[in-house]
């Protein structure tokens, strides 16, 4: 049996204090008994308000990058045991937009994860090559390169959420073919099966434009178990739409 599939909702730097609980109480009192997880990562600060809303509901909170360390001289940082003294159950970690304008590299990514791991949370790894790396035929290659360095050399399939997303796609309302998304995912699927005895069951999502009106499509391609959204998640009857139709 495929893994419970997951749709995640990446709010980025977006909001406010109102918005944010607009927004979420929006999605609880409009999410039907879906069969799928759906998870939201607000903003550092508007995690405490959106987790007091998400107390008695089925939705879960997740963070958007998080430090190493427990504790420490580290200003302006973020303690994974911090998110979940908040209510966290993931965090996203290794997002293009980390990678790129924090100059996060793999051993970062890979020290973030397993730190987030001990502490009780389960981060959401991203990789995905850019448009250069596309047309060069890299694709393959750096996602490799990504999957084996930045996740911890042991784990266990409930340990990680892998989101695939090629950075071309992030933004530009445009996707990559069916085919290309179900070449990657399988080889991404092969990667982890080196890493992991269970790796069928560690759930594989994919981000870059998702909508309510490619959601369906999406889901055809092969080994793919959810979404990690970022515009769409804004938006009440998107993201909700989003679930409903990978659901
Ligand atoms: P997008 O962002 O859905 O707005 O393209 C996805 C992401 O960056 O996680």
């Amino acid at each position: 049996m495929a893994p419970r599939s997951l749709i995640v909702g990446n709010w980025k730097m977006n909001m406010n204090c109102l918005s944010s609980k607009a927004l979420v109480v929006n999605i609880t009192r409009n999410v039907r008994s879906i069969a799928i997880e759906l998870a939201i990562c607000p903003p550092f600060v508007y995690l405490l308000p959106v987790s007091l809303l998400l107390s008695s509901s089925k939705v879960v909170l997740g963070g958007q990058d998080c430090h190493n360390y427990k504790s420490g001289a580290h200003t302006g940082d973020i303690a994974p045991e911090m998110l979940v003294d908040l209510g966290c159950t993931y965090v996203i970690l290794g997002h293009s937009e980390r990678r790129t304008y924090h100059s996060e590299n793999n051993a970062v990514i890979r020290s973030k994860a397993k730190a987030a791991i001990r502490a009780g949370l389960i981060p959401i790894i991203c990789v995905g090559e850019t448009e250069i790396e596309r047309s060069a035929g890299k694709a393959l290659e750096v996602v490799d390169n990504q999957i084996r360095g930045s996740l911890p050399e042991q784990i266990n399939s409930n340990d990680v959420v892998i989101a695939y997303e090629p950075v071309w796609a992030i933004g530009t309302n445009c996707i990559p073919n069916i085919e290309y998304i179900s070449t990657i995912h399988s080889h991404i699927r092969k990667i982890l099966s080196d890493i992991c005895c269970d790796a069928v069951n560690i759930r594989l999502l994919y981000g870059g434009s998702v909508k309510p009106d490619n959601a369906k499509k999406l889901m055809s391609a092969v080994n793919i178990n959810g979404a990690l959204v970022g515009s769409a998640s804004l938006q009440a009857e998107d993201f909700l739409a989003i679930a409903k139709e990978m659901s």
